[in-house]
C-alpha cells in the first residue's frame, strides 16, 4: 500500500494543549482509488474528528469564565465520540465530565469512556426509561444536591464546533492540499450530525479558493432537509433532528446508501487498504469511491475517516 503522508506543520493560531490532536493524514490510497484524498480524523486522541470541537468549546468556556477547573463540572447527553473528545479536552485541564449516555450504546463504549476519566450519570433513571436528556436536565435543575456546578456543553446548539473546524480542520486540510498544486476543485463528501465539520471543513475550503461541491450523505430512508429520519445503524449521522448548523445552501447534492452498501463498502475498505472504519465513514466511502472514478488531475474527491470500526462489529 503506498502511503503519502503529508503533514504540515501546526497552525500558528491553534493551542495544541493535547500534543497530538489535529495534523492528521490527508492521504489518497492508491489501492482504493488515486482520486479520492482521505483525511484521516480517526487518528485523534479519542479516536474522531468530535475532539477538536470538544477542545474548541472547553477552552473557549474556560477563557470566558463559564467553566471554572477546580470548581466547574462539564456535563453533556452522549455516548457518542463527542464523549470521548470531551474527556481529552477537559483532562488537560483538571475538569471533570459527567455524561448521560443512553443504555443502547454498547457496554464496551460505555467502559471505555470511563477509561478515559468520564463519570457515567443517571443509570438508575435511564434504568426506569428516562432519556439522556431528562438525565441532564435533573442534574441541571438539582445541582446543589449533586454538590456540582455544572457547565452544559450542549453540542446541538454549540456553534464553537463550526468554528473549530473551520479554523483548524478546513485550513489544514487546504494546507496538506498544497502537496497537489493543480487541484482547483473538489467533490466534498461528508455527512452530518450536527453538521458542524461539513460546514467548518466545506467554508474554510472555499475561503482557500477551492471550487467545492458539497456532497451530504444520507442513511436510505432519511431527509434530513425536510425533517424525516428512520431508525437507522449509522450512530453518528442523520441523528434525528435536522442537523443544527447545515446551510441548505451549501449543500450541493444529496446521496442516500443502504446499510447493506455500508456494510460491503466497510468490508472492501478493509481488505484493499488496511483500515477498519466506522459506519459513517463507509457510508461516504461508498458515495465518494464512485464520484472518484471522474478524478482528474485538478479535480480530487475528499471523504473523512470519521472514526475506526471496531466500535460497531457486531
Ligand atoms: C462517527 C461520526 N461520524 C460523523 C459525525 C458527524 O459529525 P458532526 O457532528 O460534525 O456533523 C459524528 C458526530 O458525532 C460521528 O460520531
Amino acid at each position: 500500500m503506498t502511503l503519502e503522508p503529508i503533514h504540515p506543520t501546526p497552525l500558528a493560531n491553534v493551542e495544541q494543549e493535547t500534543p497530538h490532536t489535529g495534523n492528521t493524514l490527508l492521504t489518497p490510497l492508491r489501492e482504493v482509488q488515486p482520486g479520492l484524498l482521505l483525511k484521516f480524523e480517526c487518528d485523534n486522541p479519542g479516536g474522531s474528528h468530535k475532539v477538536r470541537a470538544a477542545r474548541f468549546i472547553v477552552r473557549n468556556a474556560i477563557a470566558s469564565g463559564e467553566i471554572v477547573p477546580g470548581r466547574t463540572t462539564v456535563i453533556e447527553k452522549t455516548g457518542g465520540n463527542f464523549g470521548f473528545g470531551l474527556a481529552i479536552a477537559c483532562h488537560a485541564h483538571g475538569v471533570p465530565v459527567h455524561l448521560a449516555v443512553g443504555l443502547g450504546f454498547s457496554a464496551v463504549k460505555r467502559r471505555c469512556l470511563e477509561l478515559f476519566g468520564a463519570q457515567l450519570i443517571g443509570l438508575d433513571m435511564l434504568e426506569r426509561g428516562a432519556t439522556p436528556r431528562e438525565v441532564v436536565e435533573s442534574h441541571l435543575t438539582h445541582q446543589a444536591e449533586h454538590e456540582r456546578n455544572y457547565f452544559y456543553t450542549d453540542q446541538f446548539r454549540n456553534a464553537g464546533s463550526v468554528i473549530a473546524h473551520e479554523i483548524e480542520t478546513g485550513p489544514e486540510i487546504a494546507a496538506q492540499l498544497q502537496a497537489w498544486p493543480h487541484v482547483r476543485q473538489l467533490t466534498f463528501v461528508a455527512c452530518a450530525g450536527t453538521g458542524a465539520s461539513l460546514v467548518g471543513i466545506a467554508k474554510a475550503l472555499k475561503s482557500a479558493g477551492y471550487r467545492v461541491h458539497v456532497v451530504l450523505v444520507e442513511p436510505q430512508g432519511c431527509d434530513s432537509r425536510n425533517g424525516v429520519f428512520t431508525d437507522h445503524k449509522l450512530e453518528g449521522m442523520s441523528v434525528g433532528a435536522a442537523p443544527p448548523f447545515l446551510g441548505w445552501d451549501l449543500i450541493d447534492e444529496v446521496r442516500t446508501v443502504s446499510y447493506e452498501q455500508v456494510l460491503s463498502t466497510r468490508r472492501t475498505f478493509a481488505c484493499t487498504s488496511g483500515f477498519l472504519v466506522g459506519n459513517t465513514t463507509a457510508a461516504c466511502l461508498s458515495v465518494a469511491h464512485g464520484l472518484a472514478r471522474n478524478a482528474t488531475r485538478e479535480h480530487k474527491v475528499l471523504s473523512i475517516l470519521y472514526d475506526h470500526g471496531l466500535w460497531y462489529v457486531r
